[in-house]
Parts: C-alpha cells; sequence; structure tokens
C-alpha cells in the first residue's frame, strides 16, 4: 500500500487528479469509478479544469457510481446520481449512456443489484475512487457488511444518516434509512483502488483503516488486502499515523 500526505490540499486533489487523467490518456477507453460525498469534490473540479484547458476528454471513459439512496429516483434533488451530474458529469464531455449508477427507485431492487453487478464484470473498473465514512464505511457498506459482498441493498447505521445532513437534506427524517451499493466484493475486483481522506475528524478512522485488524465490522480495512491501493491523505487526515509509513509530497 502507498500512502502520501500531502502539505496542501490542492496538491493531493491534482495529485489525484491527474493520475487518473494520466490513465484516461493512455488508454482507448477508461473505466473509472466515481465517490459521492465531500472529499473527491477538489479532484472533480481539476477533472473540470483540465477538460476545459484541451489536456483530457472523457469520450471515451465509462462511469461507474459506487452507491445510492434508496426511494430516490435519479433526477431527486439529493440522489447522489444527480450530485455526480451536478459535480461533474455535465461540465465534461463524458457521454451520457456511458454514466452508470444503482437506480435507489426501482421497485425489484435485488434485480437492479444483479444488473449492476453483471454491468460491472462486463467492464472491469480500472481505478476506484473511495473516501472513508464516519463508521469506516466504504461506499454505503456498513460495518457487518460482508467482505466479499456483492451490490446490495442495506439499511443505514446513524453515522451515516447523519453525515447526510452534509449533502444538503435540511432534516434528519428526510435522510433515507436505506442505501444501494456496490459490494466489498465489487470494490475489491477493481484494478487499483485511490482512498482518499481529509480533515482531522478523520485521523481515528484513518489509523484503524491502515493499521487495524481486517474485519466487516470496519470495512475500509479491507484496503490493506488489495494488490494496487494508493491512499491520498491530507495532514490532518494523517496525524495518527507514523511518519516513516508514508510519504510526504
Ligand atoms: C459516497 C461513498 C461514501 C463516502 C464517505 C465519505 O459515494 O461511497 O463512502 O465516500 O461517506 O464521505 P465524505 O467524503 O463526504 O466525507
Amino acid at each position: 500500500m502507498k500512502i502520501l500526505v500531502f502539505e496542501k490540499e490542492e496538491h493531493l486533489d491534482a495529485y489525484v487528479g491527474e493520475t487518473i487523467c494520466d490513465f484516461i490518456r493512455q488508454h482507448d477507453q477508461a473505466t473509472i469509478g466515481f465517490a459521492t460525498g465531500s472529499t473527491p469534490l477538489g479532484v472533480y473540479q481539476y477533472f473540470i479544469d483540465s477538460y476545459q484547458n484541451k489536456k483530457v476528454s472523457f469520450q471515451n471513459v465509462q462511469a461507474f457510481n459506487l452507491d445510492e439512496y434508496v426511494g430516490l429516483k435519479p433526477e431527486h434533488p439529493r440522489s447522489f446520481a444527480l450530485a455526480m451530474k451536478n459535480e461533474l458529469f455535465s461540465h465534461i464531455d463524458i457521454l451520457p449512456e456511458n454514466i452508470h449508477a444503482l437506480n435507489g427507485s426501482k421497485e425489484d431492487m435485488d434485480e437492479e443489484c444483479q444488473r449492476y453487478e453483471t454491468l460491472i464484470e462486463q467492464n472491469p473498473i480500472d481505478i476506484q475512487i473511495l473516501g472513508i465514512g464516519m463508521d469506516g464505511h466504504i461506499a454505503y457498506n456498513e460495518p457487518g457488511s460482508p467482505l466479499d459482498g456483492a451490490c446490495h441493498v442495506v439499511d443505514l447505521h446513524q453515522e451515516s444518516i447523519e453525515s447526510s445532513l452534509d449533502y444538503g437534506f435540511d432534516h434528519i427524517e428526510e435522510v433515507p434509512t436505506q442505501g444501494v451499493t456496490q459490494g466489498i466484493g465489487t470494490i475489491m475486483k477493481a484494478k487499483q483502488l485511490i482512498m482518499m481522506a481529509k480533515g482531522q475528524k478523520k485521523a481515528d478512522l484513518v489509523k484503524r483503516m491502515i493499521y487495524g485488524e481486517v474485519t466487516s465490522d470496519f470495512p475500509s480495512s479491507i484496503i490493506q488486502r488489495h494488490p494496487n491501493v494508493i491512499v491520498c491523505l491530507d495532514r490532518s487526515a494523517a496525524s495518527q499515523l507514523k511518519e516513516e509509513d508514508y510519504e510526504k509530497r
């Protein structure tokens, strides 16, 4: 596992952004997994700037979102699908038919999960962007999720429901109580993982993710078992790590 700790947030965002832009430029087809949430927003701005400055095109990119709320249509103002569209996809030249996501409003969610799992099997993800949730989740794999799980519906834990208030919900009662997510097994099939974390509130979580036991009680710990993972942190998020374990940037 490569751990990089950046002095400045914009350098972290530029590193992740440029790593992915480079991959896209060097391949005829690239399949990228996107996370919602606040952590990758600077990376998405980097993609938009790079596209506007004609340094990269996303026409040959297939995009896969990680997760969604159950019960929200893709066009719902608080859906992750709309957040990704507003924060990134509507500002770059990605083809609409190449944007893939779980639809949390389907009547038969088992069928929807199977559809998405099969689609990912057919289009293996080259680089998956990840963040860590306040209960240690990755995507919406809450503590207790099977380490080899496929796409599935999940009851959201209280920490995840509370964190959703950062995503524009006015009242906690408005936050859906279930999510639908790529499973940990699905995520582990990606060829490369880029895990990002920023801020002091993530410091203990990052410590447990990197040094702790690999356990379904703390789903993000699974990244220790992935053969190709880069962890990109700011100084606060890295503050509980031993200096000899990371590279300073
Ligand atoms: C979102 C997702 C979540 C977030 C995590 C961190 O698609 O998969 O696991 O990455 O909850 O969220 P932020 O970045 O808002 O702290």
